[in-house]
């Protein structure tokens, strides 16, 4: 059997898709139980389509999402365009046609993901995004089904490949904001904008969407505070080292009484924190738990291979189901959803 999928946007994360089903086919097509294809890319605007070719891809391109959305034999479509328009209506359209959908998007997830995913279970099709919580880390997969018989009380996170990749360079190298910006974009780990990843905005949405799989409960992104590195000087640097501390953009979330609580901040971690020996583009996910205690998940979480691997075991995942004739199972654990959340003072 072959699955065809499509990709909308073929950009760092999405050209990473192509080389995994290439260099690691045979072992793709044994877990999915199908070959998975590349039917159709949708890209922007005919120059776009050009200089791809140009290039030598042998993609068939289209510039209009209905010559996917009409396509019945499109199984699974691939969102990796990011940010929140046309790409929220392009995921609605596409579950609304039967289309099951992966997504990296987690601007789009942390605010719109709980319609989302409402549209999703009413056409019967599912919607899976492991890649949009640091990138090449199975994190959700891992909170949603191997903390089942546990209880989480707090999450620390190193969440953001890019802001930790320039405080990396500044602490270790002593490189400047602008040079270490400069240098993470042309890694393609930030955003096309990368206001984003120095504000603590990418953060504050991952912290939302763990929140969905650590406490079963969502939090509105506007109660997660969140402040980036854009104000670290050289001298907090200095001084942190100093007293033993490294500067780290950390997000958190714990539950109290009242609900769960979110924030995002640039945080002095003592140098014998597990969470301060994550430098570079690297992310992790520290968990307390009351079964387990301390764990930390710890990886790549940005960059083309890693995200990408994501991806494609999301669409392995899918086409499990697919194969069968059986109907997917959903990606979140809605089952232990309260939608509450409070965010104190
Ligand atoms: N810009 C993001 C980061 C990409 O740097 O973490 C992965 O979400």
């Amino acid at each position: 059997m072959t699955i065809n999928i499509a990709l909308l946007g073929f950009g760092t994360v999405a050209s990473g898709v192509p080389f995994l089903l290439k260099e690691n086919g045979a072992k793709i097509t044994a877990a999915a139980n199908a070959d998975i294809k590349i039917a159709k890319v949708l890209v922007k605007d005919e120059a776009e389509k050009n200089a791809l070719l140009a290039e030598g891809k042998a993609y068939h391109f289209v510039t209009d999402i209905a010559e996917i959305l009409n396509d019945a034999s499109i199984d699974i479509v691939i969102e990796l365009m990011g940010r929140i328009e046309p790409a929220k209506t392009f995921i609605t359209k596409a579950l609304q046609a039967k289309k099951h959908v992966v997504s990296a998007n987690k601007d789009l997830l942390a605010v719109h993901g709980a319609e989302l995913l409402a549209i999703a279970r009413d056409n019967g099709v599912a919607l899976y995004y492991e890649a949009a919580v640091a990138g090449g880390i199975p994190i959700l997969r891992t909170l949603a089904s191997a903390y089942q018989a546990d209880k989480i009380t707090k999450i620390l996170a190193v969440a953001n490949g890019t802001s930790n990749f320039m405080m990396t360079k500044m602490v270790d190298e002593g490189w400047t904001y602008d040079e270490a910006l400069a240098e993470a974009s042309r890694l393609g780990y930030a955003e096309s904008d990368p206001t984003n990843d120095v504000d603590g905005i990418d953060a504050a949405y991952k912290m939302v969407i763990l929140s969905q799989f650590a406490f079963g409960m969502t939090i509105n992104f506007e109660d997660v505070r969140h402040e980036g590195i854009r104000h670290i000087t050289p001298e907090d640097v200095t001084l942190a080292q100093k007293l033993g501390y490294v500067i780290k953009l950390v997000g958190e979330i714990v539950e109290r009484e009242s609900g769960i609580y979110a924030e995002v901040v640039p945080t002095f971690l003592p140098k014998n924190h597990q969470l301060a020996t994550v430098n570079g583009v690297m992310n992790a996910v520290f968990v307390e738990s009351i079964g387990i205690g301390e764990a930390m998940y710890y990886g790549p979480g940005a960059g083309q291979k890693p995200t990408a691997t994501s991806v494609v075991a999301d669409i392995i995942a899918l086409a499990h189901g697919i194969v069968k004739g059986e109907k997917v199972a959903p990606f979140n654990n809605f089952a232990r959803e309260t939608v509450y959340a409070k965010k104190e003072d």
